[in-house]
């Protein structure tokens, strides 16, 4: 079994591998800190196109360009409905929080929204043109049960 890899140097290697066969690479930086995010986009600035976070749910509105072409956003935020705590309904997440009792966390339905960002990537030189973030409501999903 391989021994577990730094992420920066695995990140680099993959990079690598993949500019062999394209200039588009996107990378979805799956991690919880907004340190750590910031870092590999600014560590692949330059070799990929853009470095997009995800993981937290939570929308960070951090999006730009880094001087070597490569497009960021700290978090895409979750796409879900927004009346919740992390896509699950308010009160049994409080509740576990004040009686540390388990409690039946169902999915929430109120205000789901589209979150992401939109990327625009000249196709010549890979890097990044444009980004754009993306956070819309789905019409009458305010007081859907
Ligand atoms: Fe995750």
């Amino acid at each position: 079994m391989k021994p577990i890899e730094n992420p920066f140097f695995a990140a680099e290697e993959a990079v690598e591998e993949l500019q062999k066969q394209t200039k588009i690479i996107f990378v979805d930086m799956h991690a919880e800190t907004t340190s750590e995010k910031i870092a590999m986009g600014r560590f692949l600035d330059g070799k990929v196109s853009a470095v997009i976070g995800t993981h937290t749910h939570v929308q960070t509105a951090d999006e730009q360009i880094f001087p070597g072409g490569t497009a960021f956003l700290c978090d895409a935020g979750c796409t879900g409905p927004q009346e919740s705590i992390l896509g699950r309904e308010i009160e049994p997440i409080i509740q576990r929080f004040l009686t540390h009792q388990p409690q039946r966390f169902g999915v929430a339905s109120k205000r789901v929204t589209l979150n992401g960002a939109v990327v625009e990537i000249d196709e010549s030189s890979g890097k990044a043109l444009h980004i754009e973030r993306v956070s819309e409501m789905l019409p009458d999903s305010q007081t859907e049960e």
